[in-house]
């Protein structure tokens, strides 16, 4: 072999070492910041059993990290997406982006990412992402309080654009019927099965009246009530709940009973036709959703766990930035100046 040739073949190696390394890897800190997954373990371990809530915050932090999508401006046409990169901290949107969730359990989400981003920069700083935190404390959370245990591999980077108008959003809106869930599903690469598990997390929770209450109200503009929610149930919660389609104030258990234990009951209520939202209900609007959800209720809970596990991984590696994309944010409410 001539030396060019030795050179090509050095060169391919070293694209091929490049490409491996710009994907999430387990223990990514291991060398960088050995005690960083320790610490965020630790500080969620002291600080949920005072406040076990905060893992259904911090799970939905999570799922709309991973799927918000922003724009330059709101009439271009999107075409960056950004995936699992802690756009949700940055303070010129965050405040905005989740007004419609209880303001103090919100606030508080934030805190705790701030809290435990402060405890990992003393550390080491400028390594670990915001991103990163965030996926690491939501499966902390949610395993600390007796639920499901999945994988995080980590080398997520910051998002670094600060002020970005929020165009067309790709969360999934409570209203939304199936055919449009799996489509936002779709287009970060989810398919019916994680639509079905992923779902599942509204076993956890809780949502306020305004969310829904058009079907409690005025489903179709004529004073009605929503057909596809149980009709016992929906004069339960007009009864006891929600007193009026105005209120915004009162908040419900997504799963009640039971909605601080991640069990399958989510899914006994779907199939009740008592899933809080339309997007709980829509699971029964197509037979391979409803196949699913059947299929879960007759399954252990390891089961459910195992299989949530592998969704919700998949979830936590949409659109990611590695490499030298993005930054590692000192603050994750601000990119770096
Ligand atoms: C399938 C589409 C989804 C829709 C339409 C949806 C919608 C909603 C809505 C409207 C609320 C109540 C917010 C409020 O009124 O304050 C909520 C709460 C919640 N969602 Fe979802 N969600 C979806 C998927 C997910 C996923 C994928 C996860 C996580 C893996 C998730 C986790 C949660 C949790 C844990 C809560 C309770 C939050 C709390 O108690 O603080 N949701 N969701
Ligand atoms: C962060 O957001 C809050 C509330 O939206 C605002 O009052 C504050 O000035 C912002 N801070 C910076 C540095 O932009
Ligand atoms: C918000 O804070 C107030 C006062 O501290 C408290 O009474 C209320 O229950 C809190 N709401 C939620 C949703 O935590
Ligand atoms: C679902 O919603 C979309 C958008 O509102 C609508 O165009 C579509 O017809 C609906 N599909 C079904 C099956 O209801
Ligand atoms: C129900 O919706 C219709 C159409 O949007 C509206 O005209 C009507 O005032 C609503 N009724 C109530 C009770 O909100
Ligand atoms: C809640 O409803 C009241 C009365 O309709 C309104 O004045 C208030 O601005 C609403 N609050 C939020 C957070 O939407």
């Amino acid at each position: 072999m001539k030396m060019s040739n030795y050179f090509k073949v050095l060169i391919l190696c070293l694209l091929a070492v490049a490409s491996t390394q710009a994907q999430l890897q387990l223990g990514f800190y291991t060398y960088s910041c050995p005690s960083a997954e320790q610490i965020i373990q630790n500080f969620v371990h002291e600080h949920i059993h005072n406040a076990p809530s905060l893992a259904a915050t911090l799970i939905r932090m999570h799922f709309h990290d991973c799927f918000v999508r922003w724009c330059w401006f709101e009439t271009l046409e999107c075409a960056s997406f950004k995936g699992c990169d802690a756009s949700i901290l940055l303070n010129s949107t965050n405040k905005q982006a989740e007004k419609d969730a209880p303001p103090n359990l919100t606030v508080r989400g934030f805190d705790f990412i701030d809290r435990i981003k402060s405890l990992v920069e003393a550390e080491c700083p400028g390594v670990v992402s915001c991103a990163d935190i965030i996926a690491l404390s939501a499966r902390d959370s949610i395993a600390a309080t007796g639920g499901p245990y999945w994988k995080v591999p980590t080398g997520r980077r910051d998002g670094v654009i600060s002020n970005l108008v929020e165009a067309r959003n790709s969360i999934p809106a409570p209203f939304h019927n199936i055919t449009v869930l799996q489509t936002l599903f779709g287009n970060q690469g989810l398919d019916l099965k994680d639509l079905v598990l992923l779902s599942g997390a509204h076993t956890i929770g809780i949502s306020l009246c305004t969310s829904f209450s058009n079907r409690l109200y005025n489903f179709t503009g004529k004073g009605d009530q929503d057909p596809s929610l149980d009709s016992e149930y929906a004069e339960n919660l007009k009864t006891f709940k929600c007193k009026n389609i105005n209120d915004n104030t009162t908040i419900v258990e997504m799963d009640p009973g039971s909605r601080k234990t991640f069990d399958l009951s989510y899914y006994n209520q779907v199939v009740k036709r008592r899933g809080l939202f339309e997007s709980d209900s829509a699971l029964l609007n197509n037979p391979v959703t409803k196949a699913l959800v059947t299929q879960l209720l007759h399954g252990s809970l390891e089961n459910f766990y195992a299989e949530f596990a592998k969704s919700i991984e998949k979830m936590g590696q949409i659109k990611v930035k590695t490499g030298s994309q993005g930054e590692i944010r000192k603050h994750c409410a601000f990119v770096n100046s």
